[in-house]
C-alpha cells in the first residue's frame, strides 16, 4: 500500500494523545473494517507489522503508579510488532505504527502510542507473535471524552506537554535560506512527530541531496528506544515531502545516524 500522502499530511497536526476513552461511543463496523484495512495493508517492511485487537480486557494497560495514569475506556487496541533479527526495526515499527496512528486520526478516532506502560503478555495472548518476533508498543483506539480530565491533563506534562523544540534547535547541516520547500515542510511535519515523553530525541541534518536523520541526545532511553522515535518522525518527513510532490527513499543507518531521505531527481 503506498503512502496517503495528503490524508496522513492533515492527520498530522490534528493527532494528540489521548488517553480517556468514553466507554459509551462505541466505534462503527465500517471505521473498524477501514483500520483494519490499513494495519493488514501498510506493511512497507518485512520486519515491522501492526493487528488491530478489538475485544480486548482493561488490563492490557498499565497505570505509571497502581492504575494511575492508566489507559480507560475502550476495548480496541492496535499491537505494533517487530521482527528482533532486523537491525533497524526500532525505526521501521516507529515508521509503520505512526502511519497506523495517522489513519486512525483521519478516520476521527483518538490514539496514544503507548510502549511503557502496558502488559505484553496480555498482547501476545490475544494475537500471534513468532518467537523472533516482540509487541513494541501498543495505541489504545476509541473516542476520548471531549474534554481533558484532571488525571489526563497531568499525564500529558508527565509528557512534558504538547511543546515541541523549535528547528534551530534539531537542524544542522545547509543553512536555512538555501533550503527548498519540500525540506522545510518535511522538517516542520518531522518537528510535530510525538515521542516517548516528548523527548523529541531526533537531529536533521540537510544536505543538498536528502536529509538524515541522526539521535541528537543522549541519556538514558528508558526502555523505549529513541530510534523508534526517530522512525516516527521519518514517516512524517515523508509524508510532508510527498505531499509537496517530492518522493524519495531511505538508506538506514548505523548509530547514531538513523537513516537518510533522499529524493528522486
Ligand atoms: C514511542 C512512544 C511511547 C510512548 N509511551 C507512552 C506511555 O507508555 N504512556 C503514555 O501515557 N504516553 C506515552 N507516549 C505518548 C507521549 O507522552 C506523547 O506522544 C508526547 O508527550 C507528545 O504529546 P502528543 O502525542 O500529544 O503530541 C508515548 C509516545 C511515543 C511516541
Amino acid at each position: 500500500m503506498e503512502i496517503s500522502f495528503s490524508t496522513w499530511h492533515a492527520a498530522i497536526g490534528k493527532r494528540r494523545s489521548r488517553r480517556r476513552f468514553d466507554p459509551d461511543l462505541p466505534i462503527a463496523p465500517e471505521t473498524l473494517a477501514a483500520l483494519e484495512k490499513v494495519c493488514n495493508q501498510f506493511t512497507p517492511f518485512a520486519s515491522a507489522r501492526s493487528r488491530l485487537v478489538t475485544e480486548s480486557y482493561e488490563n492490557v494497560f498499565k497505570g505509571v503508579i497502581g492504575n494511575y495514569g492508566k489507559i480507560k475506556g475502550t476495548q480496541t487496541f492496535i499491537a505494533f510488532i517487530g521482527d528482533m533479527d532486523d537491525e533497524f526495526v526500532q525505526e521501521k515499527v516507529g515508521y509503520t505504527g505512526e502511519a497506523i496512528i495517522l489513519e486512525a486520526t483521519a478516520l476521527g478516532l483518538n490514539t496514544c502510542w503507548v510502549a511503557g506502560f502496558f502488559r505484553p503478555e496480555v498482547v501476545t495472548s490475544l494475537i500471534e507473535v513468532a518467537k523472533n518476533e516482540q509487541v513494541m508498543a501498543i495505541t489504545p483506539v476509541g473516542y476520548a471524552h471531549e474534554h481533558e480530565s484532571w488525571e489526563e491533563k497531568l499525564m500529558s506534562r508527565f509528557g512534558r506537554s504538547h511543546n515541541r523544540l523549535p528547528l534551530s534547535r534539531l537542524v544542522r547541516g545547509l543553512p536555512k535560506e538555501q533550503w527548498p520547500n519540500w525540506v522545510s515542510v518535511s522538517l516542520e511535519a518531522a518537528r510535530l512527530a510525538p515521542s516517548a515523553v516528548n523527548r523529541q530525541p531526533w537531529g536533521f541534518d540537510v544536505q543538498d541531496d536528502g536529509i538524515t536523520v541522526f539521535v541528537r541526545t543522549s541519556g538514558p532511553e528508558f526502555n523505549v528506544s529513541k530510534r523508534l522515535d526517530c522512525g516516527i518522525a521519518m514517516l512524517h518527513m515523508e509524508v510532508a515531502a510527498a505531499n509537496s510532490g517530492c518522493k524519495g527513499e531511505w538508506e538506514f543507518l548505523p548509530s547514531p545516524q538513523v537513516a537518510k531521505f533522499s529524493i528522486h531527481q
